[in-house]
């Protein structure tokens, strides 16, 4: 069975007094039912694997560079990250895409530079708008499947997050039929890539506008293993109850 994992995107928010977040966020979770990941600006790293060392919440970047290390200013290498108590790396998010001009054999690169450092790779893959309007979104999400995701990939150092980028900070979210049909066509992609047991043993996150209100339902959905959690994860107030609504869901299983 997949473990179920609730992960934080704190994006470009955070400064050292938000840390005290991830106290409460800890003491409100005792690890299990479900992982929980929070990933906070490369400046708050650090701090932040020492503050949540004993507790059951782990750490993580929010991007890497494909080389292990060099002449490459202003980028952070997989190890670095690995260095400061990171234990994963969300990787191809669409803000870096968009912003970054990111590709799918760039993403791929960072990807096995981070599991060639330890890490676990949350590879983010979503359509746009435009592509949904367009009846593109299996397509969309097919190439960005292939061409992201190492042959390396396994259901330990590999995470996909299904990430609309119209549902990124919007406050819309796909149905839950839309939700489910692209998670059972990610399923049946790594399945015939990877085989049965590495195919259904990577766990698929559903990502955009995830909020207590509306996490239970997507977490009923099929295929769901977790959520990646943008705005909400930002105070314990909003991911603590998104954290308890997947361990619940966990335990209806
Ligand atoms: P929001 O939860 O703020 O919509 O962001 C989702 C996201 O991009 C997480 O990576």
């Amino acid at each position: 069975m997949r473990r179920k994992l609730a992960a934080g995107n704190w994006k470009m928010n955070g400064l050292a007094g938000d840390l005290a977040q991830l106290d409460t966020i800890a003491a409100g979770h005792d690890g299990a039912a479900a992982e929980v990941l929070i990933c906070p600006p490369a400046t708050l790293l650090a701090p932040a694997a020492a503050r949540c060392a004993d507790t059951a919440v782990a750490v993580g970047g929010q991007d890497c560079h494909a080389e292990a290390a060099g002449a490459h200013t202003g980028d952070v290498s997989a190890r670095m990250l690995a260095d400061a108590g990171a234990t994963a790396v969300i990787l191809g998010h669409s803000e870096r895409r968009e912003d970054h001009g990111e590709t799918d054999d760039l993403v791929r690169a960072k990807a096995g530079a981070a599991h060639a450092a330890g890490l676990m790779t949350i590879v983010c893959v979503g359509e746009s708008l435009e592509q949904r309007d367009a009846a593109n979104t299996l397509d969309i999400i097919a190439g960005q499947l292939a061409g992201s995701v190492p042959d390396g990939a396994t259901g330990e150092n590999t995470v996909i997050a299904y990430e609309p980028i119209w549902a990124i900070g919007t406050g819309r979210t796909p149905t839950n039929d839309q939700i489910g049909e692209v998670h059972d066509f990610m399923r049946s992609r790594l399945v015939a890539r990877f085989g049965e047991g590495v195919g259904r043993s990577v766990r698929l996150l559903y990502g955009g506008s995830v909020k207590p209100g509306n996490a239970a339902e997507i977490f009923a959905v099929s295929n769901v293993d977790g959520a990646l959690v943008g705005g909400a994860s930002l105070r314990a107030d909003d991911f603590s109850p998104i954290v308890a609504a997947l361990s619940d869901s966990a335990q209806s299983i």
